[in-house]
C-alpha cells in the first residue's frame, strides 16, 4: 500500500514539473511576442522555396535570417548556400534554444557549418555587411526595420520579405505563392549610396 501511494507520488511530481514547464515555455512565448509584435511562426514550406529560389546563386558574403523563429529557415538557408555565412538573429528564449540545439547538432554531425544562430535583439545587431536579408516579421517591425536597413545596408544589397512589404520601399519583384494562399514574396534592392544622399 504505501509502495503503491509512493509510485502515485512520484507520477504526480512529474506532472507538476511538466505543467510548470508547459506554463512558463506558454508565458515565455507569449511575453516575447508581445514585446516583439511577432509570433514565431515559420514560413509555409512552398513559401521558405520561393524565398530561397530569389537568392542569387552567386551570392557571397553574409545572409542574415532577421527573427530566425525555431530556425527552420535558417537551416534550409545554410543548407542551400553552404559556402556563404549565414546568421540568424532570434529574441524569443524557446524557439532561439530550438533553433540553437538544432544548428549544434547538425554542427556536430559536421553539417551546417557555415549557420549560426545568435540569441538577441536584430534592431542592435550590426548589419554591414550582409548581402541578403531574409525575414517574415509584421508591419510594424517591418517599419523599424527599413531605415535600419536604408542605413547600414551595402547598395545592392537584397531584402527578401514573407507576407510583408517594407513601407517607403519600392519592390523590386514580388512573387504569388499559389500554392499557399496566394502569399506575396517581396523582393527589395538597396540603393546606390548616391541615391540616398539626393534623397537626404
Ligand atoms: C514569424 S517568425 C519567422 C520565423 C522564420 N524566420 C521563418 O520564416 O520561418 C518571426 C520571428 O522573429 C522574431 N523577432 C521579431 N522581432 C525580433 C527582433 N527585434 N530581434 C530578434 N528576433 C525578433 C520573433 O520572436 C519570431 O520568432
Amino acid at each position: 500500500m504505501a509502495e503503491q501511494s509512493s509510485v502515485f507520488l512520484v507520477s504526480d511530481s512529474y506532472t507538476a514539473i511538466s505543467l510548470i514547464i508547459l506554463v512558463v515555455a506558454i508565458g515565455s512565448i507569449l511575453w516575447s511576442t508581445l514585446r516583439t509584435g511577432v509570433p514565431p511562426m515559420p514560413s509555409n514550406v512552398h513559401v521558405a522555396d520561393r524565398m530561397l529560389s530569389l537568392v542569387p546563386a552567386t551570392t557571397t558574403g553574409t545572409i542574415y535570417e532577421l527573427g530566425a523563429g525555431w530556425g527552420f529557415l535558417a537551416l534550409k538557408i545554410a543548407g542551400r548556400f553552404p559556402a556563404v555565412q549565414v546568421i540568424a538573429y532570434e529574441l524569443s528564449p524557446i524557439p532561439f534554444l530550438v533553433g540553437k540545439s538544432l544548428q549544434l547538432l547538425a554542427n556536430l554531425f559536421g553539417f551546417r557549418r557555415n549557420l549560426e544562430i545568435r540569441y538577441g535583439n536584430f534592431m542592435a545587431a550590426p548589419l554591414h555587411d550582409g548581402t541578403v536579408i531574409m525575414c517574415y516579421l509584421m508591419i510594424g517591425a517591418m517599419i523599424r526595420l527599413g531605415p535600419k536597413l536604408r542605413a547600414e545596408l551595402p547598395a545592392g544589397a537584397i531584402v527578401i520579405s514573407n507576407a510583408f512589404t517594407m513601407p517607403d520601399w519600392q519592390p523590386e519583384t514580388t512573387e504569388i505563392v499559389e500554392s499557399y494562399q496566394n502569399t506575396p514574396v517581396y523582393l527589395y534592392r538597396q540603393e546606390h549610396p548616391a541615391v540616398r544622399l539626393q534623397d537626404a
